[in-house]
């Protein structure tokens, strides 16, 4: 399973994705943390930053962040997002970081967890920069929305199973109990996972999927299908959720599991 953006597809999810999805998970992590003014933090697979952003304004002027990610592109759109921000990016798989040992009062990330591709790597990384006592929360999917379930029953049908497999995957998320040992086997302690639930308001599914699939890595696929086949499958969409319409929106319960846990 990956997470790879390219073309527009950052511009994108930073202007439709991060207002209606993630940066509405965004301030909740950061209350995980607690950062103080003057502490350092690094924020992995950062994305466009949204997460990375508000740990700014949360040690201020003498702390320190560092947002990685290894996209390119989402780096790009992230700095041009904070010009007038001080905070450091790196382009980099979370595995190497870069960073010294024991320099880093919290790591935190939102949503990337489960595309890391060697995780037990990616932990004993983390733990080796935080100090003593440092802290990591990080928010990964609770599995799948009814959006979601509806967008890969659909691309299931109008684009391929293959395809819909990799976009299943992108919700294939381990189990609380999974992060707590995860977490634990990796040299953290005190691992805790709070479920955070929030209704998630969209627009409606001949607005929002076109949009959606744009900023994801099936960008491609979806742009290629001739029209009324991109038709047919918003159609499908919008059929599965039809007790999910509210007014001009859809609406519907979306899950996060945050883990949190001390060096
Ligand atoms: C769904 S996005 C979440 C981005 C951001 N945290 C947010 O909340 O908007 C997942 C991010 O994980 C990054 N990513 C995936 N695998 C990675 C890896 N091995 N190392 C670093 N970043 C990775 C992707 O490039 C992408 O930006």
């Amino acid at each position: 399973m990956s997470f790879q953006l390219s073309g527009n597809a950052p511009e994108i999810y930073e202007n439709i994705m991060v207002p209606l999805w993630f940066g509405r998970w965004a301030e909740a992590l950061l209350t995980f943390v607690s950062l103080k003014a003057g502490e350092t933090v690094l924020d992995v697979a950062c994305g466009t930053g949204v997460t990375t952003r508000i740990a700014k304004r949360d040690v201020g002027s003498d702390g320190r962040v560092i947002g990685l990610d290894i996209n390119g592109g989402m780096l790009a759109k992230a700095r041009e997002l904070a010009a007038d921000m001080d905070i450091t990016w790196i382009e980099s798989d979370v595995i190497e970081t870069g960073l010294s040992e024991q320099s880093v009062n919290a790591v935190i990330s939102q949503h990337g967890y489960h595309y890391f591709p060697d995780q037990p790597a990616a932990l004993a990384e983390f733990n080796r920069v935080l100090v003593p006592s440092g802290r990591i929360a990080m928010s990964i999917w609770d599995g799948h929305s009814a959006y979601t379930k509806a967008i890969c029953s659909a691309v299931e049908k109008f684009i391929s199973p293959e395809i819909a497999r990799k976009q299943r995957s992108q919700r294939e998320t381990p189990s609380a109990e999974r992060l707590i040992a995860s977490f634990s086997e990796a040299g953290f302690r005190n691992v805790a996972v709070v479920r955070q639930k929030l209704l998630i308001k969209v627009p409606l599914a001949a607005k929002f999927v076109p949009l959606h699939l744009g900023s994801m890595p099936i960008a491609s696929s979806f742009h290629k299908l001739p029209d009324e086949k991109k038709e047919e499958l918003i159609a499908d969409v919008a059929d599965a959720l039809r007790g999910n319409i509210v007014g001009d929106q859809l609406v519907y319960l979306d899950v996060v599991n945050v883990v949190t846990g001390i060096k």
